[in-house]
C-alpha cells in the first residue's frame, strides 16, 4: 500500500498563508485536494442558465509549455472529469513564456472566459512557466490562488516554492514581478524520468546549495552514491528533493520578501548571474550556481570565515556529479561590473552570502576587491568554462 506524498508545510507565519508542497509520484490525483472542492451546478443552478457563469462551478486554467501539451491536455481533462470547467491555455516553452506579452494573453483568455477571485490557475512545468503562471495569478484581480505542478528538479526545489513570480523585460531578468505564494505545489517525481540528464544534474546545484547553507546530510548522501543522485531512479531521488525543499520552506516560511534571511538562499548566485548574462542565458542556471559556489567557497575562505576543509568539499560533491567548477579567467572585469549592477547588491556595495562554517551562511559585504580578484583565480585557474557543455 503506498504512503501518500510528503507533506512539506509551508508560510503560516510572519502574516503568509500557510501551504503545502506535496512530494511523490503518480500525484496528479492530488490536484482537486489543492485547488479545492470542484463544485458541480447544483440542479438549480443548473436549470438556472442566466446564473451558471457565477454559479459555483470553479473554473481552473492550466497553463503549460508547448512541450508539455500533452500533460496539460491530460490534466485539463482529469479536471473537466471532476467536474470543474477546465481550460488549458498553452505557452511557449521555457524563458520565451515570461514575457509581458504572453501574460497580456494570458490575461486576455481569463477575460474571455469570465475567470473570477474564486477560480484557480494551475501551472505546469519548468521554473520559467511556474513564474509566469504565478505572476499572471498574482496579476489577474489583484490576485487569485494558483498551484505549481513543477516538472523539473530546479523547478521543484527552487523556483515553485517561496512564492516570487515575475517576468522578464529587454532590460534583464526577474524585474517585474511578485510575491504572490502558491496555494499549493504538487511534485510529482515522475516528471522528472523524462528530463535529459543534463538537466536534471543542472537541478542538483540548488540541491547541493542547500546542503551547504543548511542541510549537510544531502551532501553526504550524494557523496555516498554522486552516480545514483544523478538520476531520478537512484535511491535518495525523494530525500534529497525533500530536504532541499524544506530547506527552502523553512527559509521563506520566515521571510517570505527577501528582507534578510531569504538572502542565504543565492548563496553562489551573484557570480552565477553575472556568467549567465555573459553567456546570454545559453548555460543551464545550475551549471553557472555551481562555479558560483566554487567562487563563494573561495571568497568565505580567504576572508577568513570558512576552514579548508568545507572549501574544498564544494569542488569535490560538484565535480562528483559532473557539474562544472571554472569559468574563463579573461572575463573578471565584465563579471565584476554585472555583479556591481545585481539587483541584489545595495547601490554599488556588493553583497556575497559566504559560509561561516558548514550550514552556517552570513553576508560578506564589499569584501576586499583584491579577495575578490584572488577567490576569481581560483575558480578560472582550473583551466577552461565547460559549463555550456553541461
Ligand atoms: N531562488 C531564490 C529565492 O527563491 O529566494
Amino acid at each position: 500500500m503506498s504512503a501518500g506524498p510528503i507533506r512539506i508545510p509551508v508560510g503560516g507565519t510572519a502574516g503568509t498563508s500557510p501551504y503545502e508542497v506535496l512530494v511523490g509520484r503518480q500525484l496528479l490525483g492530488e490536484l482537486p485536494g489543492l485547488i479545492g472542492r470542484a463544485a458541480r451546478p447544483s440542479p438549480t443552478t443548473a436549470l438556472n442558465r442566466g446564473a451558471a457563469r457565477h454559479s459555483g462551478v470553479q473554473r481552473v486554467a492550466v497553463l503549460h509549455p508547448e512541450a508539455l501539451a500533452s500533460t496539460g491536455e491530460a490534466i485539463r481533462a482529469d479536471l473537466a472529469e471532476q467536474g470543474y470547467e477546465a481550460i488549458a491555455v498553452q505557452l511557449p516553452n521555457a524563458e520565451e513564456a515570461k514575457t509581458a506579452e504572453v501574460a497580456a494573453y494570458c490575461w486576455s483568455v481569463l477575460g474571455q472566459t469570465g475567470f473570477t477571485r474564486t477560480d484557480v490557475i494551475v501551472g505546469v512545468g519548468g521554473g520559467a512557466t511556474t513564474d509566469l503562471a504565478g505572476f499572471v495569478a498574482a496579476t489577474w484581480l489583484r490576485g487569485v490562488r494558483w498551484i505549481a505542478v513543477p516538472t523539473t528538479i530546479l523547478a521543484m526545489v527552487d523556483a515553485a516554492v517561496g512564492g516570487k513570480t515575475g517576468i522578464n523585460t529587454a532590460e534583464g531578468k526577474n524585474l517585474v514581478g511578485a510575491f504572490h505564494p502558491p496555494a499549493g505545489v504538487l511534485c510529482d517525481l515522475a516528471c522528472l524520468d523524462s528530463l535529459p540528464a543534463h538537466d536534471y544534474v543542472s537541478g542538483l546545484a540548488e540541491i547541493i546549495k542547500a546542503g551547504f547553507i543548511s542541510d549537510p546530510v544531502i551532501l553526504d548522501l550524494i557523496e555516498a552514491d554522486p552516480q545514483g543522485a544523478c538520476t531520478p531512479a537512484g535511491p535518495h531521488t525523494a530525500e534529497l528533493v525533500e530536504r532541499s525543499i524544506r530547506v527552502k520552506a523553512e527559509v521563506v516560511s520566515q521571510d517570505l520578501k527577501e528582507s534578510g534571511l531569504r538572502e542565504i538562499l543565492n548563496y553562489g548566485h551573484t557570480l552565477a548571474h553575472a556568467i549567465e548574462k555573459n553567456e546570454r542565458y545559453t548555460w543551464r542556471h545550475g551549471a553557472a550556481v555551481s562555479v558560483g559556489m566554487v567562487f563563494a567557497a573561495e571568497l568565505g575562505r580567504m576572508a577568513g570565515r570558512l576552514d579548508d576543509a568545507t572549501a574544498d568539499r564544494h569542488r569535490t560533491v560538484l565535480a562528483a556529479v559532473g557539474l562544472p567548477l571554472t569559468y574563463r579567467g579573461d572575463q573578471w572585469p565584465r563579471l565584476l561590473e554585472t555583479m556591481k549592477v545585481d539587483k541584489k547588491s545595495r547601490g554599488d556595495r556588493l553583497r556575497f552570502i559566504v559560509l561561516d562554517g558548514l550550514a552556517k551562511p552570513t553576508v560578506l559585504e564589499s569584501p576586499d576587491p583584491a579577495v575578490l580578484a584572488a577567490a576569481y583565480a581560483e575558480v578560472a585557474a582550473g583551466g577552461e568554462a565547460n559549463g555550456g557543455a553541461l
